[in-house]
């Protein structure tokens, strides 16, 4: 029948993405998807009458969706940084009027949001229809019987974020897409259609295709429903029909297989899509339709070899990420999703964990059609951080999201992993004595549901293995430090996924020297530095994780935390800034010297030569500046102003200086002799044993015989457990009588969880005896020590010795400005050549945008590129100018930002400073408006640019 097409969208299925482009009409009435997103009003609190149809909401603020009510801020400074210090908790009400034709009459009327947070409430005409209890989750609420034909309507929405729990920025509202659905009152059921292979050969593939035909009328329908699947090129490879009757106001079960020959497969590299178009008829009516995209894939998690697909074994090169995207929030735009990903997979990354709630089902699209595997997880807890309030039943609340989830998403070839959970360590340690039955419940429901994919959870207490709570799960994730291992022990035959590795921080462009000593030896600025030597107290850099996957093969690999920066839970510096270090990439996208390292291992195919630092320090002329050089090649050559400063390869150690300590005579107060922990277990060179003291007490020391006066310079001393817990005094004497103290340090709280046992002193002395006087101690720890070691020069950490491996590392360096070149090479043959240098006080502006043409949808999106130059044209590193910006054309500006996890500059704003010589800004187009966008940017003192993009 024809219909006004104006802003309806006929979609194929409901795996297209939000922005799909409008069809013609069509003389079929069967499903119209159409976009909600357009002329909502907003308001922020609770007014009573939000519900009413005669509430006059003219003066409500006008918003499109995806809308985030709480990214525009303000920050609050004061507040701590867990969860972004914006204003997100509250609640907020949506209103917009629609008109249904009086020829929809009869119709079915669904409402589908892809998320409101949170525990939204929607309202059709003044009367509730349906509402949902988890921000992250997909629902549908049905509208039929609310709704009137013919007239206007009014769908009011409350977003209601007061009783939800995060440790992260969760975002506020309806922060992803609504669509309406019109379809026949004889239809598929929702999320009801289930693709499934469950033979395939080179030679043919079977395809099994559930699905339920609904039928809310009072008659019998006689239906007939024809299956066609369509290969990789859109041809029809099989076809096939099935007859029956649809009983009035029931549901009926249909399944149809077919076989297709020579299956084309979805894997990682070339992520192949087919699709199984289902349609409904009745008589040559057509009834409904769905098209749903799915692949031909095998894949398999083995407890000894890692994941399997399509036969051949694919080491998982994952990453985690939240859901927010920067400086816009939670508010989701396919656009913003697909640059994330593509960022991620040009570092080599093939696999993604949503961490830890159901993503946008977008997210799913983008991973089939890129080819990276998907750890789908639905909870972070199960309390609050998944809406499920005091009193509500665990194993129903967490079934219903569990059932919505699977449902969702269970035809994208790129989802291999169920999670129900990240972290909990209620069920882990089994509190309660519930914990094995609730897993072992939600597991099977997960496994009732789709059979085909195993069921896991993110895990982190390895002393809780014994509880057996995790025993009913097909794989266990395990989260840093080969936490795994007891596990493995104990459940040799169960898969195992590092799901989260290398917590390691840093802050893109930053560096500060000397070096960090251990990996909490961070900076006072309230910044990471960049050498990529800092980690989160209780996970590792990311040499040490890669060195582990390649000696542990039988895990499956690691998902690094994390890919991007996201807002909220900035460790180490939890209280001041208000979003995190953690992200290979900084929060508005721009790479930080980590990228590289990745790319370097992740894709030893792909050319990668970069060098680190910048090179603009004058306050360290004539001083050290380590370089390092991150390469997919196996040695490179360093160039400073044309001088070489030699060659160095890959998995050269650098020798060490030599202990004068080691094996010399020791000497303790006190000794612990009935087990064995005799002085001079302390410099054996042996980190398993140590010396320690006969009891707890504080007052306690211990001191090494030199043999001859020494040139002091380092000490280094590696504790029975973490440094903070030892308060002591280190002194020196020519003759073991007289004392002077060369370094001290108390006991200390931070940091908070875990820390580096190991501590090293820069000092300057001489002499022939040194002494470690203890005078505090907390944790219940003893005076104890594994190593005590005195040299003549600085010493790095063995922890770092994995860097020499992955990359390449000039450490003495003496700054001078100018021109730094690295030249890579890999088996003998030049294979690229990186340069940095000194660049000179700002001068002009540097515009670049990712793309320049773009879809006049109201959310496409270019991503500008903000830089200082000298006038050289040389990028500076340093530069910290503010700059405006100033749109003409169909655009808006969607956010700015600068990867500063400490700026409280609003994310919504036509300014931004630099940091580190760069910012971001986003630009969004307007719904049906093409034409040219003119991007203008200036800055005091500097020359302007201009950009130009073009909707259409
Ligand atoms: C993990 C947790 C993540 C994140 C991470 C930071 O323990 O699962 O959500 O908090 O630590 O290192």
């Amino acid at each position: 029948m024809p219909k006004a097409y104006g802003n309806i969208m006929r979609i194929s299925g409901r795996r297209g993405l939000v922005c799909l482009c409008l069809l013609a009409g069509s003389a079929v009435a069967d499903r119209q998807v159409v976009s909600f997103c357009d002329d909502w009003r907003f308001t922020k609190g609770d007014p009573a009458d939000a519900v009413t149809v005669e509430l006059d909401d003219s003066g409500w603020q006008r918003v499109r969706l995806p809308h985030d009510w709480a990214i525009a801020g303000p920050f609050n400074p004061d507040e701590n940084g867990y969860a972004g210090k914006l204003p997100w908790r509250g609640v907020g009400w949506y209103r917009k009027t629609f008109r249904l034709e009086a020829t929809d009459a009869g119709r079915c009327v669904y409402f589908d949001f892809d998320g409101v947070m949170a525990f939204p409430k929607v309202y059709i005409n003044g009367q509730l229809a349906g509402q949902w209890d988890y921000g992250y989750m997909s629902f549908r609420v049905d509208a039929t019987d609310l709704v009137r034909f013919g007239e206007d309507n009014l769908i009011a929405v409350q977003a209601d974020t007061r009783e939800h729990g995060t440790r992260w920025y969760p975002g506020a509202g309806i922060y992803r897409k609504v669509t309406m659905t019109l379809c026949n009152p004889v239809h598929l059921g929702h999320w009801a259609t289930f693709v499934t292979t469950p033979e395939v050969t080179d030679e043919r593939a079977t395809i099994r295709v559930e699905s339920i035909v609904e039928n809310h009328t009072a008659h019998e329908a006689n239906v007939r429903t024809v299956l066609a699947i369509h290969d990789p090129e859109g041809l029809r490879v099989a076809r096939l029909e099935a007859h029956f009757k649809s009983p009035a106001g029931e549901d009926r079960a249909v399944g149809l297989s077919v076989v297709v020959p020579r299956p084309q497969r979805w894997d990682v590299d070339d992520p192949k899509l087919c699709r199984a178009r289902l349609t409904v008829h009745r008589g040559d009516e057509v009834l409904d339709r769905e098209d749903v995209a799915f692949g031909i894939r095998k894949f398999a998690f083995t407890a000894d070899d890692g994941f399997h697909l399509n036969g051949r074994r694919v080491q998982l090169y994952g990453v985690n990420l939240h859901h927010d995207h920067g400086p816009l929030g939670a508010a989701f735009y396919p656009r913003a999703m697909e640059r994330q990903l593509r960022i991620m997979k040009d570092m080599g990354c093939n696999a993604l964990r949503t961490s830890h709630n159901p993503p946008a089902p977008e997210v799913l699209d983008l991973c089939d059609r890129l080819g990276i595997l998907v750890w789908d997880e639905c909870f972070d807890k199960w309390d609050a951080t998944a809406d499920r309030l005091r009193g509500v039943d665990l194993v129903e609340h967490n079934k219903r999201q569990l059932d919505n989830l699977v449902r969702r998403d269970r035809n994208h070839p790129s989802v291999v992993v169920w999670s129900i959970g990240n972290e909990i360590a209620d069920v882990e340690n089994n509190r309660g004595g519930r914990a094995r039955e609730q897993v072992r419940v939600l597991s099977d429901y997960v496994r009732s549901l789709d059979p085909t994919r195993p069921v896991g959870m993110g895990c982190y207490i390895p002393s809780a293995v014994g509880t057996r709570v995790l025993e009913s799960l097909d794989l266990t994730g395990w989260n840093y430090a080969r936490r795994y291992a007891p596990f493995r022990e104990l459940f040799p035959d169960k898969p195992i996924v590092y799901s989260e590795s290398a917590s390691a921080l840093s802050t893109r462009g930053f560096y500060e020297l000397p070096l960090p000593t251990v990996k909490t030896d961070y900076s006072t600025a309230l910044q990471v530095d960049s050498y990529d030597l800092n980690a989160a107290p209780w996970s590792d850099i990311a040499d040490a994780e890669f060195l582990l996957m390649e000696k542990d093969r039988f895990v499956a690999g690691e998902f690094v935390w994390t890919g991007f920066d996201y807002l909220g839970e900035p460790t180490p510096f939890s209280q001041e800034a208000r979003s995190s270090y953690f992200g290979i990439v900084d929060l508005c996208g721009i790479p930080k010297d980590r990228f590289y390292l990745y790319r370097s291992y992740w894709r030893p195919d792909a050319t990668t030569v970069h060098i680190l630092p910048h090179w603009n320090w004058p306050d360290r002329l004539g001083k050290n500046v380590p370089v390092f050089v991150y390469t997919n090649g196996d040695s490179a050559e360093l160039f400073l102003n044309g001088r070489s400063l030699g060659r160095r390869t890959k998995g050269q150690i650098p020798p060490r200086p030599q202990d004068f300590a080691r094996g010399r005579p020791a000497l303790a107060g006190t000794s612990q002799l009935n087990e064995g922990h005799v002085a001079t277990q302390a410099n054996d060179g042996d980190a398993q044993t140590r010396w320690c003291a006969a009891d707890g007490q504080a007052e306690q020391w211990w001191q090494v015989d030199l043999g001859q006066v020494r040139p002091i310079r380092c000490i280094a001393v590696e504790f029975e457990r973490e440094a903070k817990n030892y308060g002591y005094a280190i002194q020196v004497s020519a003759d073991a009588s007289s004392w002077t103290t060369i370094t001290a340090k108390a006991t200390s709280r931070e940091p908070q969880w875990g820390g580096s046992r190991e501590q090293f002193h820069e000092v300057d002395a001489r002499a022939r005896h040194v002494r470690i006087e203890f005078s505090g101690l907390q944790g219940g720890s003893w005076a104890s020590i594994r190593e005590f070691g005195v040299y003549p020069e600085k010493v790095e950490s063995a922890y770092y010795e994995p860097t020499y491996r992955y990359r390449l590392r000039w450490n003495e360096v003496t700054y001078e400005p100018g021109e730094l070149k690295a030249v890579a090479y890999k088996d003998g043959q030049k294979i690229g050549e990186a340069v940095v240098r000194t660049a000179g006080p700002a001068a002009a502006i540097r515009l670049t945008p990712d793309r320049t043409d773009l879809h006049a949808d109201g959310c496409d999106l270019a991503y500008v590129l903000v830089e200082a130059l000298d006038d050289k044209g040389t990028a500076c590193p340093l530069a910290d100018n503010r700059v405006r910006f100033k749109l003409e054309g169909p655009a808006d500006i969607a956010g700015v930002g600068n990867g500063n996890p400490l700026s409280l500059e609003p994310f919504q704003a036509d300014y931004r400073k630099l940091f580190h010589g760069k910012a971001m800004l986003i630009v969004r187009t307007q719904p049906s408006r093409d034409g040219m966008i003119r991007v203008a940017a200036t800055a005091d003192g500097l020359k302007p640019a201009i950009v130009t993009l073009q909707a259409r």
